[in-house]
């Protein structure tokens, strides 16, 4: 596996407050990666800065050694990088179909409904395949024609994946996926994961439920107060000093 995605000395400042501090990590392409630290630990500031949601005050995200911090979310989905669309962003009004091929428009224009209404014929039918196939690969495709907000909540979720995957994403941005699911739907959306990665997808997760980060990552990063703490895979991690006095509420007393 080479280093795919890069995190090099990356830093957001929030006025005072240094929310990520000269953070460095990086992602094997083809792998599942864990970001774990405690809350407030600047994951999801992370994640945002990965997205092109916020640019860094400092530092680098290097795609394939190609710099695309600051670049916007569309320009950063163009070229791969997608986090999923959460259950609050999924369309409730349209049809799993319709969700799905925003979902294949969503790295090329950044006004989605622009995108659907400006649609040639030729441009539509080859999205709706891609659209389909992804509704398929998510076990999605019998309830293609219902109300996004009528599914199920493991379906609703299942639906997240799916609009990022129709988009023929690189690197999927997954921001606590499992938040509110029972083990069962966990289960599920555990395997949905490792699907993608025998897709070949790399997928970066930040993720409280231990014992699924534990079960899905090949590496593990792990962070605190902005900061890098640790890295290694499941058992390195697990078994850190560093990492289990984080947890443990000893960071508390750091700083
Ligand atoms: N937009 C923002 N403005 C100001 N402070 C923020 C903003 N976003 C996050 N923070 C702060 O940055 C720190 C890291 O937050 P966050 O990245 O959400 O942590 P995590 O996802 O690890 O729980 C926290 O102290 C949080 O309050
Ligand atoms: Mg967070």
């Amino acid at each position: 596996m080479t280093d795919f995605l890069e995190v090099k000395d990356l830093t957001m400042r929030f006025g005072g407050l240094v929310a990520v501090d000269s953070l460095s990590f990086k992602v094997a392409h083809g792998s599942i990666h864990g970001l774990i630290g405690p809350n407030g630990a600047g994951k999801t500031t992370t994640f945002n800065m990965i997205s092109g949601f916020y640019t860094p005050t400092s530092g680098q995200v290097l795609l394939r050694g190609e710099d695309i911090s600051g670049l916007q979310m569309h320009e950063v989905a163009r070229r791969g990088v997608v986090r999923t669309f959460q259950h609050s962003t999924l369309f409730a009004e349209l049809t799993v179909l319709e969700n799905a091929l925003v979902g294949t428009h969503m790295p090329f224009r950044p006004n989605i409904f622009a995108a659907i209404i400006g649609w040639d014929k030729e441009d539509r039918s080859g999205a709706e395949a891609r659209a389909k196939e992804a509704l398929e690969f998510f076990g999605l495709d019998h309830v293609m024609h219902e109300r996004a907000g009528d599914l199920s909540h493991g379906h609703q979720r299942a639906l997240g994946m799916a609009v990022a995957y129709a988009s023929h994403p690189d690197v999927v941005l997954l921001d606590e996926p499992f938040t509110g699911m029972n083990p069962e739907e966990t289960r599920q959306m555990m395997d949905l994961m490792e699907r993608l990665k025998a897709d070949g997808i790399t997928i970066l997760i930040v993720e409280h439920d231990m014992q699924a980060i534990m079960g899905l990552c090949d590496n593990i990063t792990c962070m605190s107060f902005g900061k890098f703490l640790a890295e290694g895979g499941p058992h390195e991690i697990r078994n850190h000093p560093a990492v289990i006095e984080a947890y443990l509420g000893g960071a508390r007393h750091v700083a």
